[in-house]
């Protein structure tokens, strides 16, 4: 039971950060860029999607994965685990980046907008490369 609702955890989390973003840029951001007050309305959005999303969903992401290893694994950390908590990293260090310093930056400058922007696609896709990942191993890869 224990190990279901750890899985089940992950997989909600997963889901939560992945399917935020997706929401994000495909159907909020395109309507807040209509907006007069769009630099506020981003900043607002950005910050509780980044506590909700970066810091505490991350986190759990990584806490529940270890446990993911050890409940579901007996401990073994294969291939593809080492090669997700390489990316798992990776995907820290590119949403910090993109939330504490080009998101803050984005006020009022393009070029910084644009940065925030790329940035946000590259850890969609990375985020959908973890998930991908994550099927890997669950079907034993
Ligand atoms: C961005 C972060 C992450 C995302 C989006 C993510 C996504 C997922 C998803 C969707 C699954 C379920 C696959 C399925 O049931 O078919 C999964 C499984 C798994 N994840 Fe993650 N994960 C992340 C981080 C981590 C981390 C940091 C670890 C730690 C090593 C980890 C370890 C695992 C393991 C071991 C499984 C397989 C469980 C099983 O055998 O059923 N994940 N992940």
């Amino acid at each position: 039971m224990f190990t279901e609702i750890v899985l089940l955890l992950h997989v909600l989390l997963a889901s939560f950060w992945v399917g935020g973003m997706l929401f994000l840029s495909i159907v909020l951001a395109p309507f807040i860029r209509k907006l007069p007050i769009k630099d506020e309305a981003f900043q607002e959005v950005g910050r509780r999607f980044s506590f909700y999303g970066t810091f505490i969903t991350l986190l759990l992401l990584f806490l529940t994965g270890i446990g993911n290893v050890f409940l579901l694994h007996g401990g073994n950390f294969s291939k593809s685990v080492w090669e997700k908590l390489g990316l798992f990293a990776v995907i820290v260090v590119v949403s910090l980046v993109h939330d504490l310093w080009a998101g803050k930056k984005a006020v009022g400058s393009k070029r910084m907008r644009a940065v925030a922007r790329l940035l946000g696609v590259f850890n969609l896709l990375l985020g959908v490369l973890a998930f991908y990942m994550g099927v890997k191993i669950r079907m034993g890869f």
